[in-house]
């Protein structure tokens, strides 16, 4: 069989309709295929790759790290250098009162941990997850996603799970003495890239307060100079009790994490011991990946230059009169053109020309753009007329 056919027929597969594309290398903000074939990723293997591919400083770090140690422990009985400093380095960017990580693989194992937390904390059993959120695939996450579609056929999934509608005040009444926790992502991202209005996250925030329930904000998708700031929340003066990180987070390798004081994440050592765990979450190789991406996210100007680089796309993708709205929260945009098979048929097209592109769990007439945040103008601009002369 060649590889085409033994991905067919080897690797269990999640749709009809794969890209098939067989990846050789990856360099940048390209892809190249078997053929010797360029690829414009603009969805950064989604919202994973912000510095693009092999960046040398994360590859440095990944080999330096193998050679010194993979897996030693389980999770949280020795200690790990890459770990520690990478969590040093992490915490240093955040607000104060997150002085405390838990590393886990995946953000959906981030998901499962905090609902879990928020559960031990309050001694309360129901969780708020917004309509048409999206925090994961495993049966805790996946009891947050309010569509049936994805859901019913692995019912039962967890009970008291409650919705509330994103940037709707009056849901924010069901928020009571009875949650222990409210879980948002601080932009819809699987909706289509919807932002939070009026401060909306911050009156969730203060109802969490009054009523004692966690706050959670899921930057999972957002985070890591996605959408123009180091962390999302950061553009909308909130404060909440904990954050999830994942994607990103790892530089292209896997590691996810909850991010939270440490009076909150102490419970997890007592009534029960080992009240979390995992063998692999916070991997030494996969720490010192996340450690070099913060550095060079934090010394290069990419983060500054977001705003610059999504107002291009827009102007860009705007002139096509098929674009009927371009949102976007930093590079993550989305482009509404109003009905899936133009969705499908232009991405099948763009492939064709060179361009990755993609659509949303829970919104499929806009166009997923969410490129590495070192993509330049020229490449934007020859990315974007591509998708233009597809769309016309
Ligand atoms: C906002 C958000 N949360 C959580 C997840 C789950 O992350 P993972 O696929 O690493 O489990 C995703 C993945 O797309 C996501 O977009």
């Amino acid at each position: 069989m060649n590889k085409r056919e033994l991905f067919l027929n080897y690797i269990a597969q999640t749709s009809d309709a794969p890209l098939l594309l067989e990846i050789e290398k990856a360099k940048g903000i390209y892809l190249y295929d078997t053929n010797g074939k360029a690829y414009i990723d603009l969805i950064s293997g989604i919202a994973v790759n912000n510095l693009g591919y092999n960046r040398k400083e994360i590859v440095k770090a990944v080999q330096e790290q193998a050679e010194r140690y993979f897996h030693t422990m389980v999770y949280g009985e020795y200690i790990l250098s890459p770990q520690v400093s990478f969590a040093d380095l992490l915490l240093k960017q955040l607000p104060q009162h997150f002085n405390n990580v838990y590393f886990t693989n995946s953000g959906t194992e981030a998901t499962e941990a905090a609902m879990k937390l928020a559960k031990r904390y309050t001694g309360r059993q129901q969780i708020i997850a917004a309509t048409k959120a999206y925090h994961g695939s495993t049966q805790g996450a996946a009891s947050l996603m309010s569509e049936p579609f994805y859901k019913t056929a692995f019912e039962p999934l967890l009970p008291h799970i409650d919705y509330i509608k994103f940037n709707n005040n009056d849901d924010i009444n069901k928020i009571t003495d009875k949650t222990a926790c409210v879980i948002l992502e601080t932009i819809q991202g699987e909706w289509g890239v919807h932002l939070p209005k009026n401060d909306y996250l911050k009156k969730v925030a203060q109802k969490c307060k009054e009523v004692g329930a966690l706050f959670i904000l899921d930057e999972c998708q957002v985070g890591f100079g996605r959408t123009g700031t180091l962390f999302a929340f950061e553009q909308y003066d909130v404060k909440p009790d904990v954050i999830l990180l994942a994607k990103a987070l790892g530089g292209g390798m896997p590691l996810g994490a909850l991010v939270s004081n440490k009076k909150i994440l102490n419970v997890f050592t007592h009534q029960p011991v080992l009240g979390h765990i995992t063998t692999f979450g916070g991997h030494p190789v996969s720490c010192a990946a996340a450690k070099a991406s913060l550095e060079v996210l934090l010394k290069e100007n990419y983060i500054d230059e977001v705003e610059e680089k999504a107002a291009l796309f827009k102007q860009l993708l705007i002139e096509s009169p098929k674009v009927k709205e371009v949102r976007n929260a930093g590079l993550l945009m989305a482009v509404e053109i109003g009905s899936f098979e133009m969705v499908l048929s232009t991405i099948k097209k763009v492939i064709n020309a060179g361009v990755i592109t993609d659509w949303f769990l829970f919104n499929d007439t806009s166009i997923r753009i969410a490129p590495p945040l070192t993509i330049n103008k020229d490449e934007i601009k020859k990315a974007c007329s591509i998708i233009i002369n597809a769309l016309n």
